[in-house]
């Protein structure tokens, strides 16, 4: 019997194949330090709970639109007016299950058989599966370190062919932190309209910015709007992450095969869960932004070194000589000398989790991170 279909047997399978080796290694009692996900460290606000609750008290626990509730929704078109400066209308945004949902539907309704999509490279590798997952071919485009993984017009354009169809944008980026300036987004939305390109941009970090860094999201640049397919989420900045709630928003012309995608896949979003994530938008930001800044959160320094570190653990993966300090082969348990589970995937080290003191006090014992850019950043 042929078992899975090709297009699943073929691709990549990077995604979760950390994730289950350290959930092997929980279940087994070993003290890990995650760093394979982004896991919030605070317990989402009590406002958010309550609304929930309410919401199950008053019954509403039935069907709703396939789009998202429309109330949520209204509050999600002034939120994405007054934060995001993007004028969507509430037919342009389509509640789902999370940002992974949100880009899923993106990327299965974007890209046909033979597309090229352009990554940025250091990337974020649930979006390889996506891309080969709907028949794309992935296509890298390396940022430079040395230039702080800022975007540049040559590290784009050189990757740009006629097969190309979209290029997938994170910002903040993970694992970088970089958070992109207007004139890097303006390369790409150059590129993008000359070529005439979608543009996905994944803005699940948007809250999560330090030092003065000003979140711009590339729709609100001139010609982006038709072109962009943005992806939110309320998992990160509002402590949210089991909830399974976020937001796309795309054109009135690209969202009905968004909406086939997401309609087809889950019918529509837990409908109490939603009035939880309306609470999220149309509630007091307070909570939220006090988690963002709280020391636990707040990377010592300014994001970059520790986003260069996360870069590093992600290169180290893959060399062997670290394998003396920690082992990252599938088979293997992921031990250092003194035997601390470490777990670790492409995404590299998370300072934004709740291991990051831990991660801290391993990474100031380890030769590279000394000589690399974690020095100082032991905090
Ligand atoms: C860049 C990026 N996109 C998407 C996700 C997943 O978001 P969600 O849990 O809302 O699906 C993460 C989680 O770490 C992420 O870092």
């Amino acid at each position: 019997m042929k078992w899975p279909a090709q297009r699943l047997a073929s691709g990549s399978k990077k995604s979760f194949g950390m994730y289950d080796e350290a959930a092997k290694l929980d279940a087994a009692g070993v003290d890990l330090i995650h760093l394979e996900f982004g896991r919030p460290h605070a317990d989402t606000p009590d406002h958010i709970k309550q609304a929930t609750k309410a919401a199950l008290d008053a019954g509403i626990v039935h069907y709703g639109d396939f789009r998202g509730t429309l109330s949520f929704r209204q509050a999600l078109v002034k939120k994405l007016r007054d934060f995001n400066k993007l004028d969507y209308g509430v037919d342009e945004v389509l509640v789902t299950n999370g940002l992974t949902h949100a880009s899923f539907a993106a990327f299965m309704a974007a890209i046909d058989p033979g597309d090229e999509v352009i990554l940025l490279d250091p990337y974020y590798p649930q979006h390889i599966g996506k891309t080969q997952l709907a028949g794309g071919k992935v296509v890298i485009a390396h940022l430079d370190e040395a230039n702080g993984f800022a975007i540049t017009k040559e590290a784009i354009a050189a990757k740009i062919t006629e097969r190309t169809r979209m290029i997938v944008l994170i910002n903040p980026a993970n694992p970088t932190g970089r958070v992109y300036t207007r004139a890097e987004l303006q390369h790409i939305a150059d590129l993008a309209i000359e070529h005439d390109l979608l543009v996905l941009s994944d803005e699940v970090y948007e809250y999560i910015t330090y030092d003065g860094a000003e979140h711009v999201s590339i729709a609100s640049l001139p010609g982006m709007r038709e072109r962009t397919i943005t992806c939110f989420a309320f998992t990160k900045a509002y402590s949210m992450d089991g909830w399974r709630v976020g937001y796309v928003t795309a054109d009135a012309r690209l969202m009905p095969a968004i909406l086939t995608i997401a309609m087809t896949d889950v019918t529509h979003v837990n409908v109490f869960v939603q009035e939880g994530a309306r609470a999220a938008v149309e509630g007091p930001q307070e909570p939220m932004l006090a988690m963002v800044e709280a020391p636990r959160l707040r990377p010592p320094s300014t994001l970059f070194p520790i986003s260069a570190a996360r870069a590093e653990a992600r290169r180290i993966s893959r060399w062997r000589s670290c394998r003396k300090r920690m082992s990252w082969s599938r088979r293997e348990a992921f031990t250092d000398p003194a035997g601390k589970g470490i777990s670790a995937s492409a995404s590299g080290p998370n300072p934004r989790c709740g291991s990051s003191r831990r991660w801290s006090a391993w990474a100031a014992s380890s030769t590279h991170f000394k000589s690399a850019t974690y020095q100082g950043e032991t905090a």
